[in-house]
């Protein structure tokens, strides 16, 4: 037990360390989901969501970072509250808006009331969890009964076993360019940020025990673990095929879109090839 509550804290101290670092050389706010797409994307599906609710009183954003989710959402919501534990991250959340709120805090253990969020968000946070179970018990506990829970850009546990087994089985000059950088986004990020940037490759694989400790999520394990808390529903999306960013940039709208639609009507068989899973949980 005392073991566990020893990983929990080494985890949360990486994660301290590696967003410190990301935002203090000006790296964070480069990530992929930063493109325009992409927000695009999120700010459809929100809206989406928000459109379905009862009251839009209330929002809330677990691992808020330095606003990714905020920036999109606060003019849906009178008062949105931004959750996080990097101080360095939050100092660069935009509060201009004047409904936004920070609170320094784990996600899984908040100062709010039950029952007081209409929407609550986790965006490329679930895998950052020491144990992604306690989290989705509080984000029950805070939601309003009919509150809806918007969890995205965590990694699909198929597609990185599917890396992994590649990278073992296969020889690797037979990769092509694509394959190659796949794996090293899936299994070796750590080196990549530590010969880019300096960074420390084991503290980055610290902070994401949801990707390198437990491979990522199952759908079916999380929809079940959404049942057994008591979540009325839970929907996922299987998202961002493997090198849909090189089809989305390079080649012509509609070759993307082909290809979406090829690999949609081969699920379940084309699920290894989407990098992440996107859930909805209704209380
Ligand atoms: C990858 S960043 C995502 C930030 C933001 N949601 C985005 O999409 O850009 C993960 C964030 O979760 C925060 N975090 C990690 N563990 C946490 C915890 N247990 N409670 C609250 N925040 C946490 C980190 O400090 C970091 O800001």
């Amino acid at each position: 037990m005392s073991s566990d509550n020893d990983l929990r804290e080494k985890v949360l101290q990486s994660n301290r360390y590696v967003h410190s670092f990301l935002v203090g050389i000006d790296e964070y706010q480069k990530s992929p989901h930063f493109r325009p797409e992409n927000q695009q994307k999120v700010r459809s599906i929100i809206c989406k969501l928000t459109q379905q609710l009862k009251t839009k009183q209330r929002m809330i954003d677990f691992g808020c970072g330095t606003g990714f989710v905020i920036n999109l959402a606060h003019d849906l919501y009178e008062e949105v509250i931004g959750v996080d534990i990097t101080k360095e991250m939050m100092n660069k959340v935009d509060l201009s808006p004047g409904n936004i709120e920070l609170v320094e805090s784990l996600a899984e253990d908040t100062p709010f009331p039950d029952n007081h969020f209409d929407l609550a968000t986790a965006y490329s946070f679930m895998d950052h969890l020491f144990d992604y179970k306690t989290f989705l018990l509080e984000v029950f506990r805070v939601l309003k009964p009919g509150g809806v829970f918007y969890s995205d850009l965590n990694p699909n546990r198929e597609f990185m076993v599917a890396m992994e087994n590649a990278a073992s089985q296969t020889p690797q000059q037979t990769f092509s360019t694509q394959i190659h950088r796949e794996i090293k986004g899936a299994l070796h990020n750590g080196e990549f940020y530590q010969s880019q940037f300096g960074m420390d490759a084991a503290e980055l694989e610290q902070a994401e025990p949801g990707k390198t400790l437990d491979k990522g999520f199952l759908a079916a394990e999380v929809m079940q673990t959404a049942k057994d808390i008591g979540f009325s529903s839970c929907k996922v999306e299987f998202e961002w095929f493997v090198n849909q960013g090189e089809w989305i940039h390079q080649k012509s709208d509609g070759q993307y879109q082909l290809i979406e639609e090829y690999l949609s009507s081969m699920r379940p068989l084309s699920d290894q090839l989407y990098k992440y899973l996107r859930f909805v949980m209704t209380k």
